[in-house]
């Protein structure tokens, strides 16, 4: 069996022995009523199901290289609008982890070409807010940790700069939103940064006359 049909026949056991344990589960599943959205790193160490214990229908799921929320990325603004406006998700958690490659490589020189250079510089502009207190870390590992946990943090305020979570602020008063940090060598999540509806937004990107 090849490496693929191995996973078509681990789905078929898969399946099998989820019916068994619950009889109704995929018929429940008919609808989708998840209350968080995940904005994960695509990193295959870590799946936003698997490390939190939950199970399909609970978390709706984004991913991308080093979990970015970048305003011009049309793929991650449909995925926040549908979560936030139509699915009415209560959380959105941005969850990053320790030894995420693409934090590694954007603290390089190197040039990665054209498509990459431009998603990693994202990651150097989180940087350079913050190279103060990043060059003042002698341990390039401990400094590489400290990025990551810089980097959510910012995607959090992102989330924030946008209307669409502006507007369901004002409007519902959610949702809370999460910076998370997993750790690869503990499999443990760390909280390193949050913000709720009455979370001051700088003025500059708040709007004052949502609809
Ligand atoms: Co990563």
């Amino acid at each position: 069996m090849s490496a693929y049909e191995k996973l078509l026949s681990n789905n078929k056991s898969w399946a099998a022995g989820m019916v068994k344990e619950s009889p109704d589960f995929f018929r429940n599943l008919a609808d989708q009523h998840p209350e968080f959205l995940w904005i994960g790193c695509s990193d295959s160490r870590v799946p936003a199901n698997e490390i939190t214990g939950t199970l399909p229908g609970e978390i709706f799921v984004h991913r991308n290289l080093a979990n970015l929320v970048i305003h011009t990325d049309v793929n991650l603004l449909s995925v926040l609008e549908y979560a936030v406006v139509h699915l009415k998700v209560k959380h959105v958690i941005v969850c990053g982890h320790y030894g995420c490659g693409g934090i590694k490589a954007a603290m390089t020189s190197h040039d990665f070409k054209q498509v990459l250079n431009m998603w990693l510089r994202n990651i150097k502009d989180v940087y350079r807010l913050h190279r103060n207190e990043l060059e003042a870390i002698s341990d390039l590992g401990k400094r590489e940790d400290r990025l990551t946990e810089l980097n959510v943090q910012e995607q959090v305020l992102h989330l924030a700069k946008t209307s669409i979570i502006q507007r369901a602020w004002q409007h519902t008063k959610a949702p809370h939103l999460h910076g998370w940090v997993y750790g690869l060598k503990d499999g443990l999540l760390r909280s390193v940064f949050s913000m709720t509806p009455d979370s001051a937004i700088d003025p500059i990107y708040a709007y004052d006359d949502l609809r």
